[in-house]
């Protein structure tokens, strides 16, 4: 097992469209995911993309904690650890929700990033099934944020409004003072 490096923005692989892997049981393949494993662990990040770790490849791995889902809405029970490999997204629906993202590749920063809210996604595990399954709310945000970086494509670029682009500490700090004004 390994921690990898990972890619930041204005580094060219994260602007790169991933390649598919040929056969996903390949060994290299599961090391390959065992870092990456070990890598957004460390980082503390809810999902990972291989091109963020300067692999060209279709294979993303993710996880939703319990506690995240709850604070955006879900029904709190999270989702285990997952690999994706070759995904595919479907939206179900048209509609689109704002939320906030981060990016292990743009440390520090947020955004608020318009996604589809009910998705149909597809992807082989490592012993070579093709799963498919929906999603929603923020289980559905990972594996979009997830999969565009398989095809260069970073959560800044699909902010609307900009103003709603800045420091982490920043925004989660107006945010708090929205919340909770002072006593003044
Ligand atoms: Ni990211």
């Amino acid at each position: 097992m390994a921690i990898l490096k990972i890619a930041r923005m204005g580094h060219p692989i994260l602007k790169a469209k991933a390649v598919p892997v040929d056969d996903p049981t390949r060994p290299d393949i599961a090391e390959l995911v065992e870092n990456m494993i070990e890598t957004m662990h460390d980082a503390n990040g809810t999902g990972l993309a291989a091109p963020q770790v300067h692999v060209p490849l279709r294979v993303v791995v993710y996880t939703v904690y319990p506690e995240r889902d709850k604070a955006e809405g879900g029904e709190g029970q999270g989702v285990p650890l997952t690999v994706l490999i070759n995904p595919e997204i479907e939206p179900l629906s048209p509609e689109k929700k704002i939320g906030p993202e981060g990016c292990l590749s743009i440390p520090g920063m947020m955004g608020e990033v318009p996604r589809f809210t009910h998705i149909r996604y597809s992807a082989y595990d490592l012993d070579g099934e093709r799963h498919v399954r929906e999603a929603n709310g923020f289980h559905a945000r990972v594996i979009q944020h997830e999969c565009d970086h398989l095809d260069g494509i970073l959560y800044p670029y699909r902010i609307e409004d900009m103003s709603r682009f800045g420091f982490t500490e920043e925004m989660t700090r107006q945010a708090h003072l929205r919340e909770e004004p002072s006593e003044e």
